[in-house]
């Protein structure tokens, strides 16, 4: 008796804890912002878990900023340089897309997020390397490295 009582006590919470696990997953399907053609849109991972990134990525930033203008501390991780390499696309020109265009990676969220940031007006909005710009262009476009039709 006592354990009949148990047991249904069990699949109760069965139940609920199933219910509530299918929920969960529903709202896990959120909008997702990786811009096709972006470095980011050929790998599966974030510098730190995608779910941590979305939530802390302006304190991982924060950090970043602190290490490096008080402490000389470059190249990690987290920095801004980083994030506008990894996530950057090109247009059709293989010209970078600024990455805070309401249409663009950070930009897009942040619209939607009503969040309005000044960073961009100091730091480059595009990758500041040129090398790994065309590089990062020609593979998005395709482009295998032959030269291009050299007719007269
Ligand atoms: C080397 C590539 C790379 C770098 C560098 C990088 N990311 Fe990412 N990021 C990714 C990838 C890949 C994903 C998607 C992961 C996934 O599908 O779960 C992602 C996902 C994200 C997301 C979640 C997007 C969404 O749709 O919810 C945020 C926010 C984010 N990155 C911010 C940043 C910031 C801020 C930086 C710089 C501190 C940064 N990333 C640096 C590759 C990168
Ligand atoms: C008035 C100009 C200005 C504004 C606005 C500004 N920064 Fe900076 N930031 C700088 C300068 C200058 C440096 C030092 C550059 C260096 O030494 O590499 C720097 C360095 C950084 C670094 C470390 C270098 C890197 O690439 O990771 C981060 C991170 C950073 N800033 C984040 C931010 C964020 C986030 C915002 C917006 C909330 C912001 N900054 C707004 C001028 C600015
Ligand atoms: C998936 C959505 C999403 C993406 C993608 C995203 N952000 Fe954010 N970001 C947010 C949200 C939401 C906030 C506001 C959080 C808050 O107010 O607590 C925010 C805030 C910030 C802040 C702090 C602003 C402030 O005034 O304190 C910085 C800096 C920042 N984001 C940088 C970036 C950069 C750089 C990128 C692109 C590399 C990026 N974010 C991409 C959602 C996103």
């Amino acid at each position: 008796m006592a354990k009949a009582v148990v047991r249904i006590g069990l699949v109760a919470l069965g139940l609920v804890w199933g219910a509530f696990a299918a929920q969960a997953a529903q709202a896990d399907e959120v909008k997702r912002y990786v811009v096709e053609g972006s470095q980011a849109a050929e790998r599966s991972a974030c510098v730190e878990p995608t779910e941590r990134m979305r939530r802390m990525h302006m304190e991982f930033i924060q950090h970043q900023r602190i290490a490096t203008v008080h402490e000389g501390i470059r190249d990690t991780q987290y920095s801004l340089t980083g994030c506008v390499d990894c996530h950057i696309s090109y247009d059709a020109n293989r010209n970078p897309r600024p990455i805070n265009q309401p249409d663009q990676f950070c930009g897009a969220c942040h619209r939607y997020a009503a969040v309005d940031l000044n960073c961009f007006d100091c730091h480059a909005s595009v990758p500041n390397r040129p090398a790994a710009d065309a590089e990062a262009a020609h593979r998005a476009a395709g482009v295998t490295g032959a030269p291009h039709g050299g007719g007269h």
